[in-house]
């Protein structure tokens, strides 16, 4: 049986939280050998990228949100938003390929359509970072929910004590923006470290867990708040390295992407206790998620 079109599938958009509002692929970049990054345009020819104040908008976010992002006729998975929040450019998604439907997404070619509601969740507070060291760690494919928050904070940089991105990656091909990753390193208003669990022929930086870069991490711990993505496990250690350093827990923000189906707190998928990780997450202070963090997905 043919897979049903956009306009077979879609409802028109502007119907509400449920209603998916379908996007164009503009392009499509390969980051790694299962990781790519697609930019997505409004193609329903409404006002773009939103509808307007209270309604739902995707192409607008803070950074840290996610989308819902429909591959018709597969199904619907979060994705979180990877670009410039203070951009004018399109909407970014950087995806994994990992089960079907984040393959479909990963294999949408420039032209083709796939929905989008949203964005969703709770942001990092870099609003309240001013005067504050910011420290950003990520894991493997963390750093495209992370990727807004520094280049929000590389914007505001003036306002920031300090600026620091710890990066690893399973290898070197497995790092993610390599490019901007050059450029970063010779950016002068940010620390970088990156490393990753095994050297290929070529790589001749840091080799090693990226808790490993913490200690000797350029910020004071007193005054620093910190935003990490990765696996559970490395965000398990890369929490107990930082409260090690100093750090309060109020001032660890961790993003929970546990599975969600609604995004809307309507179906309990996320739902833990009285807590619905589609809405007072996916980013969370360590204060606040800790004892379901420490507890295995179910
Ligand atoms: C708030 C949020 C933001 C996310 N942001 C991104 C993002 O920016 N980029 C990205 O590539 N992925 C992101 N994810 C994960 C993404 O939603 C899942 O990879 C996707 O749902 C898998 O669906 P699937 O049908 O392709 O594979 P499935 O068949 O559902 O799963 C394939 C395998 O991946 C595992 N898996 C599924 N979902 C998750 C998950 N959330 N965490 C860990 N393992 C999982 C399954 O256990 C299974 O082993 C995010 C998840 C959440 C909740
Ligand atoms: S995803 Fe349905 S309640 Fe949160």
């Amino acid at each position: 049986m043919a897979a049903p079109t956009a306009s077979e599938t879609t409802p028109s958009a502007g119907r509400g939280p449920m209603a998916p509002r379908p996007f164009r692929v503009l392009s499509r970049r390969q980051e790694t050998e299962d990781t790519w990054t697609l930019a997505l345009e409004p193609a329903d020819g409404g006002p773009g990228p939103g509808f307007g104040p209270g309604q739902f908008n995707p192409g607008q976010f803070n950074p840290g949100q996610f989308n819902m992002i429909y591959a018709f006729g597969v199904g619907e998975v979060p994705i979180s938003i990877s670009g410039d929040p203070g951009g004018e450019g399109p909407l970014e998604h950087t995806v994994r390929a990992v089960g079907p439907v984040s393959a479909a997404i990963c294999r949408a070619e420039p032209g083709a359509q796939l929905g989008v509601r949203g964005p969703f969740g709770s942001s990092w507070p870099l609003a309240g970072a001013a005067g504050r060291h910011v420290v950003i760690v990520a894991g493997g494919i963390g750093l495209a929910p992370l990727r807004p928050a520094l280049l929000g904070a590389l914007a505001g940089r003036d306002e920031l004590a300090g600026l620091v991105l710890l990066c690893g990656g399973r290898s070197p091909s497995q790092l993610l923006y390599r490019e901007e990753l050059e450029a970063w390193r010779e950016d002068s208003r940010l620390d970088l470290g990156v490393t990753v669990d095994s050297a290929e022929v070529g790589w001749d930086g840091d080799v090693g867990v990226v808790t490993t870069l913490i200690g000797a991490a350029p910020f004071d711990p007193a005054n620093a708040v910190a935003f990490i993505v990765g696996p559970e496990v490395m965000m398990r250690f890369t929490v107990d390295a930082l409260l090690d350093r100093g750090m309060d827990p109020a001032d660890v923000h961790i993003s929970i992407e546990r599975n969600m189906k609604c995004a809307v707190t309507q179906c309990g998928r996320c739902q833990f206790g009285p807590t619905f990780a589609c809405r007072e997450g996916a980013v969370m202070s360590y204060a606040a998620i800790e004892p379901f963090f420490r507890t295995r997905e179910v």
